[in-house]
């Protein structure tokens, strides 16, 4: 089963990657985390990757789609796995479709308003990556492990524009392509987690 989780910004793929991950014990593979874990190294291209994820930008197609066949190519991924966060633009949908057919590409929706009310109160686990929503920057620790939690640096007001930007203007025409496929599912994410994956689930039974 090879499912794409697409939507804006906040709209809630890392959440759901990882109960669809959970429930079906399919490895969840976010395309961001793969970049920030790229962004961490002291290389010539570390540097370049967090530069522009920092500014909201996409990186490159190719070094993308690399960085990911690497990751695809492990054993945990032989059964299946859920992308969060790809593809992102009609190049990256022909480049991932030479290796990989795509079973449901499932759009999730979510207004502007929502976006940035999510991202601002937006914490990460920087231990197990388990993302929480607190509307303070009330220090607080991970619900799952009790580490220390971080914001992101893409997390700031210009870089979310530009992100919203980018989804609307090269994400969003591979929503017709999917279509055409007959695999498209859109689904409104504006509702609690555990309501968006019942509809996820009906999708995916
Ligand atoms: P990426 O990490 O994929 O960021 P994004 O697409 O901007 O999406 P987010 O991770 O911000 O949001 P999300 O949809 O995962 O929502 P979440 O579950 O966290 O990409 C980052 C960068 O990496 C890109 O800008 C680019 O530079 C690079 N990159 C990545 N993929 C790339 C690609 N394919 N090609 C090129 N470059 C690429 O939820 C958000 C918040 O809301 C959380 O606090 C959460 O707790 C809360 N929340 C979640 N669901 C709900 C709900 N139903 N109700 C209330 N709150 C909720
Ligand atoms: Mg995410």
């Amino acid at each position: 089963m090879h499912i794409a989780l697409i939507g804006p910004p906040g709209s809630g793929k890392g959440t759901q990657s990882a109960k669809i991950s959970k429930l079906y014990a399919l490895p969840s593979i976010s395309t961001g985390e793969l970049c920030r874990l790229e962004a961490k190294k002291k290389t010539k291209q570390g540097r370049f990757v967090k530069k522009t994820i920092d500014n909201g930008k996409l990186i490159p197609d190719e070094l993308m789609i690399s960085l990911l066949k690497r990751r695809l190519g492990k054993k945990d991924c032989a059964n299946g796995f859920v992308l969060d966060g790809c593809p992102r633009n009609m190049k990256q949908v022909k480049l991932l479709g030479k290796n990989f057919h795509i079973d449901y590409a499932i759009y999730v929706k979510l207004s502007e308003s929502a976006i940035v009310k999510r991202l601002s109160g937006r914490w990460q686990c920087r231990k197990c990556g388990n993302i929480m929503w607190f509307p303070t920057k009330k220090v607080a620790k991970c619900s799952k492990c009790g580490s220390s939690l971080y914001q992101r640096d893409d997390d700031k007001p210009t870089a979310i524009r530009e992100r919203i930007g980018i989804f609307n203007k090269l994400t969003k025409p591979m929503i017709n392509y999917y279509k055409k496929k007959g695999v498209l599912h859109q689904i409104d994410g504006n509702a609690t987690p555990e309501e968006v994956f019942g509809r996820i689930k009906k999708i995916l039974h």
